[in-house]
């Protein structure tokens, strides 16, 4: 496959992409295709590498309603309900939401997920079954599972075990949830186990950390304590860190440079984390999302995830990237041209980075995975959240969708619009 006359992310034009073997051969200017190769006309438009979502439930996904509805719509009612519906999960309906959701994501150039799998159930029913899941899509989709004790791997009996087991039949990353541990001592000594059970095996660690309002919350200045004390570099991810919204500004100056120094990396969340935090507010209500530009700003490495689509958390979403990118932009007043483009980077490099994707990006000798977009560049992607024409995943067309435009019929005007600027 030969792609002509992309434009790139980073902003160059006119660009090529030759692919052999499934990887990318070439890449640059005016490419000649070998005989009988098929040729893609990009017609200057964005190719991009895959969409990466680095925070996500799909043991939960499409499970809306089931077996009610968040009444309150708080991050505690949703656990509540979650914690209901887990006795009533099959393995079947696990693995039919979750392929279903996979789709989706395809559909959308969404081609690496991370998801967290909740571990407190003994059965390790949802284990098992995106344990399934993960070999099924394999050929299509990087999926990446954290055992995760939903319930508190100090707080739930059973629950350090259990996570252990699924460390064991091949979950690939370490999770935890210290704030939701009885006490601020035990959530840091979750936090402490956690990271020496990843050090020992040679994992990386991925954990709802601080997902709350409280501006007292700490333990992600423990998880970057033990990241630097145990040498896990680059391998440590606080998702959510929603408590650094609240927290003291003298503080974060400090909490931020040690984060760097551990070379921990930071997930926002923000459909949830607007749409969860600051239920206890009245006016003002605060946005609950933590402070992305200034993270970025200290070089913390910074991903946007989608959490929930679907579940007892939220009731919205359709595995778009580009409306996590969107609502991040929003919530984080990321309106100069570069915190756009960095928003974008949230939910494709720094996302692959967290997870780490080696073979990931537009590269000679990286896979030949991507997504050509309905759109110029990377803000006008965000503002339209681009039609994907094309989603390769090693060099084979695995989606398209035909390109979105109105047909018009007014008097003296154009005769279609797709929401382009013309100029
Ligand atoms: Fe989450």
């Amino acid at each position: 496959m030969l792609i002509t006359n992309a434009t790139l992310p980073d902003g160059r034009t006119h660009i090529d992409v030759l692919v052999q073997g499934g990887r990318i051969a070439a890449l640059g200017a005016k490419l000649a295709a070998p005989e009988g190769m098929q040729v893609i006309d990009a017609a200057g438009q964005l190719l991009s590498p895959p969409f990466v979502d680095a925070h996500f439930h799909m043991d939960a996904t499409l499970s809306y309603g089931l077996p009610r509805v968040n009444a309150s719509g708080t991050l505690l009612e949703g656990i509540a309900l979650w914690g209901e519906l887990k006795p009533q999960l099959t393995q079947q309906a696990l693995v039919e939401r979750a392929l279903q959701y996979c789709d989706w994501a395809v559909a959308r150039g969404l081609l690496a997920i991370r998801s967290h799998v909740d571990v407190c159930d003994d059965r390790l029913l949802a284990v098992e079954a995106l344990l399934h899941v993960r070999e099924r899509v394999k050929p299509y989709l990087d999926l990446q599972l954290v055992a995760f004790p939903q319930d508190g791997v100090l707080r739930s009996p059973n629950a350090l075990a259990n996570l252990k087991r699924a460390l064991d039949q091949g979950v690939d990353v370490v999770g935890g949830i210290p704030h939701f541990e009885r006490t601020m001592a035990d959530g840091a000594q979750s936090v402490k186990i956690l990271c020496e059970l990843a050090a020992e095996r040679g994992l990386r660690v991925d954990m709802h950390c601080d997902e709350s309002d409280d501006p007292l919350s700490r333990h992600i200045e423990t998880l970057a304590f033990h990241a630097q004390r145990l040498g896990l570099h680059g391998r440590v991810t606080g998702s959510h860190l929603t408590s650094m919204h609240s927290m003291d500004n003298y503080y974060v100056s400090k909490l931020l440079p040690l984060m760097r120094e551990a070379g921990v990396h930071a997930i926002a969340n923000p459909l949830i984390n607007i749409t969860l935090q600051g239920r206890h507010d009245t006016y003002p209500k605060r946005r609950g999302m933590t402070r992305v530009p200034e993270l970025l700003a200290a070089g913390i490495n910074v991903g946007f995830g989608h959490d929930c689509v679907m579940d007892p958390w939220y009731s919205l979403g359709s595995a778009d990237m580009l409306e996590v990118a969107a609502m991040g932009l929003h919530v984080a007043q990321m309106t100069s041209q570069a915190q756009m483009r960095q928003c974008f980077d949230a939910v494709t490099v720094n996302s692959a980075k967290i997870l780490g994707l080696d073979d990931y990006g537009l590269e000679v000798g990286k896979a030949a995975d991507f997504v050509l977009l309905q759109a110029g560049d990377p803000i006008e992607a965000i503002r339209l959240r681009a039609t994907r024409l094309l989603v390769v995943r090693r060099g084979q067309v695995v989606a398209c969708s035909a390109p979105a435009k109105s047909v018009m019929s007014l008097p003296g005007r154009p005769v279609s619009v797709d929401f382009r600027l013309q100029r």
